[in-house]
C-alpha cells in the first residue's frame, strides 16, 4: 500500500482493517483473558467496552488519520500545528509496535509448529496429557520456537519489502470468511460435546460479583488489543480512507467482525476445554491444547486442523504486517530511511526482542522483568499501559485540542453523514470515553 492511493472501495478499508484487527488476539488472546477474568463477568464488560470506548476510539484515529493525510507521528502536528509535544502519542505507538510484535512473533512461531504438525498428521490419536507436554516442551525448547518466529518475521518483513501488502489483502478478503466458516463448523461440534453446557455457561453467563478492577482493566486491554487502537495503527489506515466513505459504518463493521470472530472463539473453545478437563485459566494451553484434541474427535480433522492452522497464520501475518508497517512508516517519512533499510532493520530488532520472549518461557529463566517473564512483561505492558494511555490521549486530543468543527466537518463528511448522531459521538468521545478509560486505570495503579 504506497502512501498516496487510497483504498479502492468502501468494503476494501474495512476487509484492511479488518485484517488488522481479526488475529491471533481473537482466537488465542481473547480466550486466555476471558478464561482468567471469570468468563461471562469479562465477556459482559467486554462489549460494554467495544461499545462505548472501542467504537469512539476507532472513529478518532480514523478522523485524525483522514484529515492529516499522515502517519501517526506527524499527523497530530499536522491537524493542530504547535501541538508537536502530542507526537508523543505517535511515538509511543512506533514503540508499541515493537513490543507488541516481539511476543506476537512468538505466539505466531507456536501456529506455525502447529502447522507443521498439522501437516504430518502428528496430532493424530494423541491424548490431552501428550499434546499439552508436547507444548510445554516446546515452549522450554531453544532452537525451534526461534525458527519458527525466524519464519514468521522473515514473511512478515518479505510482504512489507515487496510492496505486496495489497496482494495479501486481497487473499485475505476471500480466505478470512473460510476461517469464519471453519470456526462455525468447529462452534458446532464443539456444542455437541459433553461439558458444553458447562463451557457455555462459564463464556456467557454473567456474574456481577466477579466484575473486579483487574476484570476492567483487562477487559479495555483486551479490546483495543483485538481492535488494534490505541497506538495510531488506524491513524494510518485513516489516511487511506476515501473523503467519501462513512466512518461510523466502516469503524462499525470492523468492530462487528472482530467482536464476532472472537465470540465464536469463545464458542469452541470453552465447552471443549471443560470436556477435555482443561481449566478455563490454563492460558496458553486453550488454543494450543485444546483445538487439535477437539480435531481429534472430528470427521475430517486432518484437514479441519491444517486448514484452521494455517489460516490462523494467515491472520496473525496480516496483523503482524499492519504492526511492521508502524515503525517502517516512521522511519520512512519522519527519518527518510528508504522502505528496504527500514523494514529490516525494524525486522531485526523485533526478532531479537522476539528471541528473548520466548526463551523466557523456558521454566525457571532468568529473563525477567517487574517479576513477570518478559513475554508476559511484554503483553501486560502494552494492552494494559501503552495502549490505554494512548487511546486516553487520542479521545483527549479531539475532544479538548481539535477544533470542534474540523472534528465535525471530517466526522460528517462535509455535512453528508452522520448529521443525526453527531453530538452524541462527540460527547462520548470528548467525556464518556476519556473519563471510563481514567477511572479504569486509576483503579489499576491504586491497586
Ligand atoms: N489486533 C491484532 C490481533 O487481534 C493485533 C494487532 C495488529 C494490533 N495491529 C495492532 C494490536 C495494532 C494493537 C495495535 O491479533
Amino acid at each position: 500500500m504506497s502512501k498516496k492511493e487510497s483504498f479502492g472501495s468502501k468494503f476494501g478499508i474495512i476487509a484492511a482493517a479488518a485484517g488488522s484487527a481479526i488475529g491471533l488476539g481473537n482466537i488465542y488472546r481473547f480466550p486466555c483473558e476471558a478464561g482468567a477474568n471469570g468468563g461471562g463477568a469479562f465477556f459482559i464488560v467486554y462489549l460494554g467496552i467495544v461499545l462505548l470506548m472501542g467504537l469512539p476510539l476507532m472513529v478518532s484515529e480514523f478522523v485524525i488519520g483522514r484529515r492529516s493525510g499522515k502517519n501517526p507521528v506527524g499527523a497530530f502536528h499536522a491537524l493542530v500545528p504547535g501541538s508537536k509535544s502530542w507526537g508523543i502519542i505517535g511515538y509511543m505507538g512506533v514503540l508499541c509496535a515493537f513490543l507488541i510484535l516481539a511476543f506476537y512473533c512468538t505466539v505466531a512461531g507456536w501456529t506455525i509448529d502447529a502447522v507443521g504438525k498439522s501437516i504430518i498428521n502428528y496430532y493424530h490419536g494423541l491424548d490431552k496429557d501428550t499434546i499439552l507436554t508436547d507444548f510445554n516442551n516446546l515452549m522450554n525448547e531453544s532452537w525451534q520456537p526461534i525458527l519458527s518466529e525466524g519464519i514468521f518475521v522473515f514473511i512478515t518483513a518479505f510482504v512489507i519489502v515487496k510492496g505486496v501488502t495489497k496482494g495479501i489483502e486481497k487473499y485475505s478478503k476471500i480466505l478470512m470468511p473460510v476461517l469464519l466458516g471453519i470456526l462455525i463448523v468447529l462452534c458446532v461440534k464443539s456444542l455437541t460435546l459433553p461439558a458444553a453446557g458447562k463451557g457455555i455457561a462459564f463464556f456467557l453467563k454473567p456474574d456481577f460479583s466477579k466484575i473486579t478492577g483487574e476484570v476492567l482493566i483487562s477487559a479495555l486491554g483486551q479490546a483495543f488489543f483485538s481492535l488494534s487502537l490505541g497506538m495510531g495503527a488506524l491513524i494510518t489506515y485513516g489516511s487511506y480512507i476515501s473523503k467519501k466513505d462513512n466512518l461510523t459504518s466502516t469503524a462499525f463493521a470492523v468492530c462487528i467482525s472482530d467482536t464476532l470472530i472472537a465470540v465464536l472463539a469463545g464458542i469452541v473453545i470453552f465447552p471443549a476445554a471443560f470436556t477435555f478437563g482443561i481449566k478455563p485459566e490454563a492460558g496458553n494451553e486453550l488454543a494450543f491444547v485444546t483445538l487439535p484434541m477437539l480435531f481429534n474427535q472430528m470427521a475430517g480433522g486432518y484437514f479441519f486442523c491444517l486448514f484452521f492452522f494455517l489460516l490462523l497464520t494467515i491472520a496473525a501475518l496480516t496483523s503482524s504486517i499492519s504492526l511492521l508497517e508502524v515503525p517502517v512508516l516512521y522511519l520512512t517519512e519522519q527519518l527518510n530511511i528508504s522502505r528496504k533499510k527500514a523494514t529490516v532493520y525494524s525486522a531485526i530488532a523485533v526478532f531479537i526482542l522476539c528471541v528473548i520472549s520466548s526463551e523466557s518461557l523456558h521454566d525457571n529463566t532468568p529473563l525477567k522483568l517487574f517479576g513477570l517473564n518478559v513475554f508476559n512483561a511484554l503483553d501486560a505492558f502494552t494492552s494494559k499501559f501503552l495502549m490505554t494511555i494512548g487511546g486516553l490521549l487520542t479521545v483527549v486530543f479531539i475532544g479538548w485540542k481539535m477544533k470542534k468543527a474540523h472534528f465535525m466537518d471530517e466526522y460528517t463528511n462535509g455535512g453528508k453523514v452522520n448529521m443525526g448522531i453527531r453530538n452524541i459521538m462527540y460527547i462520548i468521545i470528548k467525556f464518556l470515553a476519556p473519563v471510563a478509560i481514567l477511572i479504569i486505570l486509576i483503579t489499576q495503579f491504586i491497586k
